[in-house]
């Protein structure tokens, strides 16, 4: 992979990475189309497909995760991928998963909160195969859905603090008709959580809403209630986290105002779901 994409750069031509873990649906078609806007028609799109298993805890999904690689390869070429580059685990961490693998690359600020707070190992899961991708796939930029939106500051700041010289673009979520971000893990959902899973949008929706019409800067707490009333309503939701923060520090906010963000994660039976917005 690096030595085709060492050709590539030789012969001028602009490479663009999207990494995914498989389980392909039309937000991902979404960040395929955006790289292809990146590098223009005569660039390079990869499509990288591994199921990462550094970035899961021990008792998280990793063995459960839809492995789909014959049908994600064939949406890939309809959706003009150039490349798919799908590692096997040996070919990622020689020796066995990931036991006896010694370097990390560890972000150490904005990974601790949410998304870090609640599954403790995550990150470095991710910035350690991320920067393994990167070094292998040596893109001139990389696209990452905005639906991960804290996974996106991690790792453009990693890009920033060890000088990888590439460009992080990141492309809009993409929803379900019922306001549903799409994921790889709703296919998890049986049929009555999937009627409840849009609750966390509407949630959402309903606090930007309340931040928007309010004069002055709303106290979590009153969001918090919101959330309360749409899960009382919602028995299967069962709320992890609602945080506002700085969208650029990760800084957590006491009061929302237009313009902070707004996460939540939230299990629906044994799925867990993340969803953020733009107050
Ligand atoms: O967002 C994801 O699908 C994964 O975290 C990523 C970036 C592909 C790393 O495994």
């Amino acid at each position: 992979m690096q030595e085709r994409a060492k050709g590539w750069h030789r012969s001028g031509l602009s490479v663009c990475l999207v990494p995914t873990m498989g389980a392909l649906h039309d937000g991902h078609l979404s960040l395929i189309a955006k790289a292809r806007s990146v590098v223009g028609p005569d660039g390079v799109v990869i499509v990288s497909i591994y199921v990462n298993p550094t970035q899961f805890g021990p008792h998280e999904d990793f063995n459960a995760y839809p492995r789909t690689l014959d049908s994600d390869c064939e949406r890939c070429r309809e959706a003009g991928t150039d490349v798919v580059f799908a590692p096997v685990d040996a070919e990622m961490y020689p020796d066995g998963r990931a036991g006896s693998f010694s370097c990390f690359v560890v972000e150490k600020k904005l990974s601790q909160s949410m998304e870090g707070a609640s599954r403790p190992t995550h990150f470095e899961g991710v910035t350690t195969v991320v920067a393994k991708l990167f070094h292998i796939c040596l893109p001139d930029s990389s696209v990452f859905g905005a639906k991960d939106f804290q996974q996106v500051a991690v790792i453009r700041r990693m890009v920033q603090d060890l000088n990888f010289p590439l460009e992080i673009v990141v492309a809009p979520t993409h929803r379900e008709s019922d306001g549903l971000a799409m994921s790889s893990r709703n296919q998890y959902l049986g049929s009555k959580e999937r009627v409840e899973a849009p609750t966390l949008f509407r949630i959402l929706s309903a606090c930007r809403h309340k931040v928007q019409e309010s004069l002055k800067p709303v106290p979590m707490p009153e969001l918090r209630q919101i959330c309360d009333s749409y899960i009382t309503q919602n028995p299967l939701v069962r709320l992890d986290y609602l945080e506002c923060f700085h969208p650029d520090s990760l800084i957590p906010q006491d009061c929302a105002k237009p313009g902070d963000r707004l996460a939540i994660a939230a299990y629906l039976g044994s799925t867990r779901l993340i969803d953020n917005c733009e107050l």
